[in-house]
């Protein structure tokens, strides 16, 4: 709406120079001038002239010149005069002469002959990166009570009090001091991470840690381990980094050591989800987690463990993180706050091996420069004074119930038809279809019944591929879950009912 009402006034940043010595009269370059921004879409319909006053002081031109340039700007349908409010582009440009402009098509197909063979590789997977809506049963959505609303809001202020040059400059690659700090503690208590806040470097997130953890240490051709199934930007990400990819199946106590030596003893990293396995929601048991630790210490792979949501734990205590189980300083352990807080404050963190500090800090500096500091800042005075934990607290409830709620809803909803795994921790669940009904189907026919959710067949690469649906359930209130059940329970009986016809 404001958007619509706002007139843009851009025009006065625009390059407009006469020429003094041009056999053109003045009036003329003026009026090509402005026909020209107009028409390349410079100037966008809607967008404010200069006054024909502040126009001809600007170019040192007689006002006279300038009206004439508008009134053939008007008279030719380009511009429109509003009496007391000013001169504006108009909204109906002859189509015509717009069409004359190379299309965008034209320069975006330009631009993709130019994409190198790692660019390539980019854009081959760019099809898979869809963006969570905020529907149920999105995953990745987050809730937010009154209580962290009004910290939040608290605390941005008083911070914002400190908004100077000094506090707004450049800034260390690495982070601020203060929440990685805070974040040391926090990893210490919670996780039995082994670090120093000097280890922690703060990113835009798991994703941004994976990316560089593969810059740094992954070549073209390398060979990965993966979770099968496993997380699909992770994968996307080792197919743009020109990894192998080295599919590992998982069982209920998480990736498959055994079977991963047995395919490539030699790989030169793995990447695992161990405290919630994406999106089966296995645990790697302690017997697994010791044996992939000495296999990377024996054999010099990397272990990026990815400990995405583990905060949100429903049953026991969380078991001890590989990091804190390292004794060669063979592991990245990567954290979000994405799921903690909020996945658009794009904060989160690696804890690194003292030896791969300076490559991740060159790396950040010259990929972005530092994250931003206002957020930051706001993090660490939250988490400081409570905050965070008291959130974790609020919302490891709240989740809780929205979990039981949904597994009720669906169980009752379809009974027999699905086999649901509840997990004990997170904020996401996986159902598996016990007949062939197709989640890809299902996925589909829900959508046009509102919910959203993600197929789980994709997510296999060689391992024999279930059918079954991810929910997430941790950004919707009970009514919501409830209503996505039956709707979702609707979609699944309507494939399963055209599949028996
Ligand atoms: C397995 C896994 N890792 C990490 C993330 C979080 O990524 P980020 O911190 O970049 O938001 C997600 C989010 O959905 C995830 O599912």
């Amino acid at each position: 709406m404001q958007a619509a009402k706002t007139r843009s006034k851009w025009a006065e940043f625009l390059d407009l120079e006469i020429d003094p010595a041009s056999e053109r009269p003045l009036f003329q370059q003026i009026y090509l001038m402005l026909r020209t921004a107009i028409v390349s879409n410079a100037l966008s319909p809607g967008s404010r002239l200069p006054s024909t006053r502040q126009l001809a002081d600007r170019l040192d031109v007689s006002r006279t010149s300038v009206l004439t340039a508008y009134e053939q700007l008007i008279a030719e349908g380009y511009v429109a005069g509003q009496a007391g409010s000013g001169t504006y582009v108009s909204h109906d440009v002859p189509q015509a002469i717009l069409a004359s402009q190379p299309p965008a098509a034209i320069l975006r197909k330009a631009n993709r002959r130019t994409l190198s063979e790692a660019g390539q590789r980019y854009a081959a997977v760019a099809a898979d990166l869809v963006v969570t809506e905020h529907m149920a049963f999105g995953t990745g959505c987050c809730s937010i009570d009154a209580v962290t609303v009004e910290a939040w809001r608290r605390i941005s202020a008083q911070e914002m009090r400190r908004f100077d040059p000094i506090n707004l400059g450049y800034a260390d690659p690495m982070g601020e001091y203060a929440l990685r700090n805070e974040v040391a503690q926090y990893l210490r208590a919670a996780r039995a991470v082994q670090c120093d806040p000097e280890q922690i470097i703060i990113l835009s997130g798991a994703q941004q840690a994976i990316d560089l953890s593969l810059r740094l240490l992954i070549d073209p051709g390398a060979a990965v381990w993966v979770e099968d199934p496993g997380y699909f930007a992770t994968r996307a990400a080792l197919v743009a980094a020109g990894a192998k990819l080295v599919p590992v199946p998982v069982d209920g106590d998480g990736l498959m050591v055994h079977e991963g030596i047995a395919r490539a003893p030699k790989a030169s990293a793995v990447y695992v989800t161990p405290s919630h396995q994406f999106p089966t929601g296995s645990v790697m048991s302690m017997a697994r987690r010791l044996d992939l630790i000495a296999w990377a210490a024996k054999s010099g792979a990397w272990i990026i463990e990815d400990d995405y949501d583990s905060e949100f734990r429903y049953v026991g205590r969380p078991l001890a993180s590989l990091q804190g189980l390292d004794r060669d300083g063979c592991v990245i352990y990567v954290g979000t706050l994405s799921k903690i807080l909020f996945p658009g404050i794009r904060l989160g963190f690696a804890v690194l091996p003292e030896g791969l500090v300076s490559a991740f800090k060159a790396a950040r500096y010259l990929a972005d420069r530092q994250p931003p500091t206002p957020h930051q800042t706001i993090v660490a005075e939250f988490m400081r004074q409570g905050f965070l934990n008291s959130h974790i607290r609020r919302m490891r409830q709240r989740y809780r119930e929205a979990r039981d709620v949904v597994v009720e809803s669906i169980t009752k909803e379809l009974g027999d038809l699905v086999e649901i795994e509840v997990p004990e921790c997170g904020i996401q669940l996986v159902m598996h279809f016990r007949e062939a009904i197709s989640d890809l189907a299902v996925t589909a026919e829900a959508r046009r019944a509102g919910v959203v959710v993600k197929p789980v067949s994709p997510l296999y690469l060689e391992a024999e591929a279930r059918s079954g649906l991810v929910l997430g359930y941790s950004g919707f209130d009970l009514h919501q879950l409830r209503a996505a059940s039956a709707n979702l329970a609707r979609a699944t009986l309507a494939v399963a009912r055209r599949k028996a016809s």
